[in-house]
């Protein structure tokens, strides 16, 4: 195993800018996720460390070793892709020891480590079959399968659950964590969907037009976003975000929003000493607003325009002026369509972008 180092590196496509000077280190062990929306350079990146994209420029290291002109056969890294590329001619044994036997590994050690793999991935009674003869997700294992055996010193994977259907992509996804606790192998994982990137990646890379917007942790990425793209595109809804001026008076500022005011809480007050920022957006998580049927408790006033109970919680969507929002509450929540209630926000969970940039200007 090995850490995967990016240096600067860019793929342009003639006219297209796919990857924008990414730097990156994949430690040993971990398990980072490119996120981002179609088209974002995810897969272009991917296919890059593994050789079957020549960069721009800029290097490529695996380990201590620049791979940057190496052949893929040469890297060490194996590939699960999306539409798992098994042999259909091919039992799923032979599938699996298809890469060893290549490489010359003795026939008794490739028994050893399918048959190992197997039953980490739970295929032992399907080895004798063939892909037509198995299901989406046994088709995934044994892609992934084919991966372990060869035991290397990294994973790529590109959405390699997004064939499955929901219900068998949440168990695949269970399971990729288990293995990944069990092995511990380096792993770059490739998706667009946040839910897996949270779930899965000890850390997230958001990408948005071939550029790295933050490399963080799933917490912060959550509760930390560097800028505006980056907070919208994960959670679900997605963050509010309110356009306000800030003003000054009597020694205290206030955000206004739509002709109403709210008092900036101390800690943002904090970070914005210094700063000359009139036009802000403020971020609020769909699950930072209460509502309240009390109008008379200082909160924005918000008119309900639709209920969405899910079970579990209830969905409030409301507009405050021109400006829509979402508030998360309780599945006991009982409000009309129509009433004017309170949105208040948590004063812990504030975020405020640059109206211009986007940009946090909170650095907490
Ligand atoms: N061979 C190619 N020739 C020209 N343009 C390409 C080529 N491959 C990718 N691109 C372009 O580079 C950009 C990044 O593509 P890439 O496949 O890396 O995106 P992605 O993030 O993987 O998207 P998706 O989520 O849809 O798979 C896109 O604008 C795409 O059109
Ligand atoms: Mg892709």
């Amino acid at each position: 195993m090995a850490s995967v180092r990016l240096e600067h590196v860019s793929k342009r496509f003639g006219a297209v800018s796919a990857v924008e000077d990414v730097t990156l280190t994949i430690n040993d062990h971990e398990f980072l996720v490119l996120l981002g929306p179609s088209g974002c350079g995810k897969t272009t990146t991917l296919r890059m460390v593994a050789g079957l994209e020549e960069s721009t420029s800029g290097a490529i290291y695996i380990g201590d070793q620049d791979v940057s002109q190496a052949a893929p056969k040469d890297r060490d890294i194996a590939m699960v892709f999306q539409n798992y590329a098994l042999y259909p001619h091919m039992t799923v044994y032979d599938n699996m020891a298809f890469g060893l036997k290549l490489h010359g590994v003795p026939r008794d050690a490739i028994a050893k480590r399918v048959g190992d793999a197997a039953e980490m991935l739970g295929l032992q009674n399907l080895l004798k079959r063939r892909p037509k003869e198995l299901s989406g997700g046994q088709r995934q294992r044994v892609a992934l399968g084919r991966a372990i055996v060869r035991d290397p010193a990294a994973f790529l994977m590109d959405e390699p659950l997004s064939n499955l259907d929901a219900q068998l992509r949440t168990q695949t996804r269970v399971e990729l964590k288990r293995l990944h606790q069990r092995l511990g192998t380096t792993t770059l994982y490739v998706t667009h969907d946040q839910t897996e990137a949270m779930t899965l990646g000890t850390r997230i890379v958001v990408m948005k037009d071939g550029v790295v917007q933050q490399a963080a942790s799933p917490d912060d990425i959550y509760h930390r976003p560097a800028n505006q793209f980056v907070a919208t595109f994960v959670g679900t809804p997605p963050m509010n975000l309110m356009p306000v001026h800030l003003e000054r008076r009597d020694g205290a500022v206030y955000a206004a929003i739509e002709g109403q005011r709210l008092a900036v809480p101390q800690r943002v007050l904090g970070a914005l000493a210094g700063i000359q920022v009139e036009k802000t957006t403020l971020g609020i998580r769909p699950e930072d607003l209460t509502v309240s049927r009390d109008v008379g408790d200082g909160g924005l006033q918000a008119v309900v325009r639709v209920i969405e109970p899910m079970g579990h919680e209830t969905l409030v969507y409301g507009d405050i002026g021109s400006t829509s929002v979402i508030a998360r509450t309780s599945n006991a929540w009982t409000g009309r369509v129509g009433e004017t209630v309170s949105l208040t926000l948590d004063e812990r969970r504030w975020h405020l972008f640059d109206g211009v940039s986007g940009t946090s200007l909170l650095s907490d």
